[in-house]
């Protein structure tokens, strides 16, 4: 496939907004201001986990002479990703079914480019992540948008039937729901699995459902996350511990191929060939060898529930109106202003960055992270009450 121009730039105008906001706008000018409350991205506002740092140090130290060589998606890492897949969803997952790779991001990118041809749709849901349509876009296969409706954001079933095309490859489902925050249950899952069963009958191939299950394990109240791997055959699911870590800068994460996935043993061929070629797209050795110990290490969930019982309320009862996440680190608000990258500005100025929801696809709104510290939930709040009194 060559890159066309006019491809290029379409994929320069679908992440044009975030990478104008990240480095040029509203959370450039403002973030590296010591007072400020950046709920923008969802990256670490505190020192990193302990246990992650003393996890890295042990593993770093070599136990042969093939600690550092050249790795691909090794044998131990693959055993111990198969091994948590079968207790998380009960299915045979195999360790030849991984690919570890840098992140979602990476299993995403290799994934899309193995498994799809040039002109192939993939279908993804808006609001999106940032850089689906980006992704999409670079592999040669055509982005085709599906939008969710507020506030609610549920799956549209019916509207992502209507948007198969008999030149549907896949279809990426993103649940915990970035930025909605939903979790998606059985009802809505076997809803989707058969529509998806039915169209691949019906056009003689099967769609690949790309299950973004980068939040999996940020989920509060207790509900229980499922896997859409559970409600249909041709599903590949895609991890990162980026998340779960809240590291993101170490990259590690995984695509896996569910057992009952058509002629798998083909499809990871193409998958390594594709992370060969994208420049070597494995995680570095030290990561890998982590793998095991990483498993057992999250962020604190019940701090980062504990801050969206603090924020939904008290951003409730200043007047805005606002999601209750289910998982995820995001909290969506509608902008008490129409122009949301202006209110964003505006509330920069009072203390408090937020990502508008333009970003995402979703004018009008912004979301909030709560991967932002204690003292900057507090210190932000005050920034929130302040924009709705000065408008
Ligand atoms: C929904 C979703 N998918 C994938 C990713 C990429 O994750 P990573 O950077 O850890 O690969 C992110 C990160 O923000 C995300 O929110």
């Amino acid at each position: 496939m060559t890159l066309t121009r006019s491809r290029t730039d379409r994929m320069i105008a679908s992440v044009a907004p975030v990478l104008d906001f990240y480095e040029h706008g509203t959370w450039e000018r403002h973030h590296l201001d010591p007072d400020i409350a950046d709920f923008a991205f969802g990256n670490p506002q505190e020192m990193p986990l302990p246990g992650l740092v003393d996890t890295l140090q042990r593993h770093a130290v070599p136990e042969n002479k093939d600690w550092f060589a050249y790795k691909t998606s090794e044998e131990e890492p693959r055993q111990v990703v198969a091994e948590v897949l079968r207790g998380r969803t009960g299915l045979a997952y195999e360790p030849e079914d991984v690919a570890l790779t840098a992140g979602a991001f990476g299993a995403l990118g290799v994934t899309i480019r193995a498994l799809c041809d040039v002109g192939d749709e993939v279908i993804f849901l808006s609001p999106p992540w940032f850089f689906y349509e980006l992704m999409i876009e670079s592999s040669g296969a055509t982005p085709v948008r599906v939008r969710l409706d507020g506030p609610d954001f549920a799956l549209a079933t019916d509207a992502i039937a209507a948007a198969i095309t008999p030149q549907t490859r896949a279809i990426i489902v993103n649940s915990p729901h970035n930025p909605s925050g939903r979790i998606y249950r059985e009802p809505e899952l076997a809803a989707l699995g058969r529509v998806l069963t039915e169209a691949s009958a019906r056009h003689g191939r099967p769609i690949i459902l790309i299950s973004d299950e980068a939040y999996n394990r940020i989920v509060f109240d207790g509900i229980e996350f499922r896997s859409p791997a559970l409600d249909y055959d041709a599903t590949l699911t895609i991890y990162t511990y980026g998340k779960t870590l809240l590291a993101p800068g170490q990259r590690i994460g995984y695509a896996a191929l569910s057992p009952t996935f058509p002629d798998r043993r083909a499809s990871m061929s193409r998958i390594m060939i594709q992370q060969i070629a994208s420049g070597w797209g494995f995680p570095n050795a030290l990561l890998q060898h982590s793998i095991s110990d990483l498993e057992s290490l999250s962020v604190d969930i019940a701090a980062l529930q504990a801050r969206r019982d603090r924020m939904v309320p008290a951003l409730r009862e200043m007047g805005y109106e606002v999601t209750r996440p289910e998982g995820t680190f995001y909290v969506m608000a509608r902008s008490p202003e129409p122009d949301d990258v202006a209110f964003a500005e505006r509330l920069a100025g009072l203390g408090a960055i937020v990502l508008p929801g333009s970003m995402a696809e979703l004018p009008g709104w912004f979301r909030i992270s709560l991967t932002a510290s204690d003292a900057m939930v507090e210190r932000g709040l005050e920034a929130f009450r302040a924009a709705m009194i000065r408008r």
